[in-house]
């Protein structure tokens, strides 16, 4: 089917790319011309595993191509998905001029009938809002659908999640939307993987409601992790049991640092701000949010039990990004945590497999190491913010030795307590 993509962020990147190689003809729209024009050079602006390699086999297969130009990316295209940005506003609502401003130019450069798809995370009715700003700017009267369809993709795992989803969201009003929506997506459906068709307000608040549930087991664990310090249990130990009910499963139950990204924090405080919105209550929502922030803020404390006196002090930080196999840094524990440290006095040396370009943007006055075991050199501790691989099996004889003392923060629990502590590190964890 032919299929335009407004907006080449990772999720209108990953979604044309993977439409493309499921056998669409896929255009990629942006405004941002340099962007277009490294796509056009297979010159990827984000990293996404695997993401370089299918763009450019479907660009060369010419399934996919990129341009800056509404025209005739709409005119030919019967799909159209809006995939751009929803930033988190001062209020902590989103903001949707991208989204309206994308409706607008489809608007002007319709021709036919088309099915307009809202990908991105937007609040319960954006996409009537969407139909009236379609409206309000068509040339002369054209029939065309709304429908709405969320991205559920896990930076890091984008492509795997679009082409293996635990489920495809289509919200739709019209037979004739739905459909079409179904003859595109019916390649990804399995047995126990559905489509699942719902009115367009469902789907718009399936995805926030996922996302919301998700950082709520996050800081739950993270608010029952000093409770475990306080009486000698291990959030690991209780992380596991409570995961064994298979009514909650064991996943997003880990304790740690908190969390970060593009999507949970800006999600959930716009989600409690559609709630307040409609003079609704958002305890939960508000609550989940304060303690991420707290527990960004309380892996501070954990290096200064270590180093009291942080003043002149080098600190080594293991890890940048907000999660493992991702250069986003948005925000990431790490940028609150430096920013606590360099305020005390204290030196910091980082290194991160993919962020530290990302950095630059975030943070200064940092040494970048080439190493973890650069990283460590003459530092009077070390603190795993961000749980690479790289990071997992390291000698802990050479870490020893290089580091100017034996101090182990280990703010995503990746190690083992008592292997360390018998090495000599003084190993502090997060609810151990
Ligand atoms: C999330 C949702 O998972 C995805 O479905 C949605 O489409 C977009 O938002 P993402 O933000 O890319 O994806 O990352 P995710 O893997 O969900 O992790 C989010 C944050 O939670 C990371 O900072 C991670 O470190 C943290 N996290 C995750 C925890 O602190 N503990 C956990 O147990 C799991």
């Amino acid at each position: 089917m032919k299929v335009c993509i407004i907006g080449t962020g990772y999720v209108g990147l990953v979604t044309g790319t993977c439409l493309a190689d499921m056998g669409n003809d896929v255009t990629c729209v942006d405004i941002n011309k340099k962007i277009i024009d490294n796509l056009k050079k297979g010159v990827i602006h984000i990293f996404e595993p695997g993401l370089s390699e299918l763009v450019k086999r479907n660009a060369k297969e010419k399934r996919l191509s990129f341009t800056t130009d509404y025209n005739t990316a709409v005119k030919d295209s019967e799909i159209i998905f809006i995939a751009v940005g929803t930033p988190q506003k001062d209020d902590g609502s989103a903001d949707l001029s991208y989204i309206f401003s994308a409706a607008k130019g489809i608007a002007e450069h319709m021709d036919s009938y088309k099915v307009i798809v809202v990908k991105s995370t937007v609040p319960v009715g954006t996409s009537e809002k969407v139909r009236e700003v379609i409206k309000e700017n068509l040339k002369r009267k054209i029939e065309f659908d709304v429908a709405d369809n969320p991205e559920t993709l896990r930076e890091g795992e984008a492509i795997k999640d679009f082409t293996n989803p635990d489920r495809v969201i289509l919200g739709t009003d019209s037979e004739k939307a739905k459909t079409i929506m179904h003859e595109l997506y019916k390649g990804l459906e399995r047995a126990d993987k559905p489509i699942i068709f719902t009115d367009i307000h469902s789907a718009e608040l399936i995805k926030y409601v996922s996302n919301a549930m998700l950082a709520i087991r996050i800081s739950f664990m993270n608010q029952i992790a000093p409770l475990c310090e306080k009486v000698g249990a291990d959030i690991k130990a209780v992380a596991k049991g409570v995961g064994l009910d298979s009514r909650i499963g064991p996943r997003f139950l880990q304790a740690g640092a908190g969390y970060g990204g593009s999507c949970f924090p800006k999600d959930i405080r716009a989600l409690a701000y559609n709630l307040k919105q409609h003079g609704l209550g958002s305890e939960i929502l508000d609550a989940t949010d304060q303690v991420n922030e707290k527990t960004k803020k309380s892996i501070i404390h954990k290096v200064k039990k270590l180093v009291p006196d942080l003043k002149d002090k080098k600190i080594a930080i293991w890890g940048l990004a907000f999660k493992p196999k991702t250069d986003d840094m948005r925000e990431a524990p790490s940028i609150t945590l430096i920013k606590q440290l360099q305020s005390e006095g204290a030196k910091v040396r980082v290194f991160d497999p993919e962020a530290i370009t990302t950095s630059k943007k975030y943070l200064e006055n940092i040494e970048y190491a080439e190493n973890p075991y650069h990283a460590l050199e003459g530092c009077d501790a070390v603190v795993l913010i961000t749980e690479w691989d790289e990071f997992r099996n390291l000698d802990k004889q050479k870490m020893k030795q290089l580091l100017n003392k034996p101090n182990f923060i280990d703010a995503r629990n990746v190690y083992d307590p008592k292997e360390m502590k018998s090495l000599g590190f003084n190993y502090l964890g997060v609810g151990r």
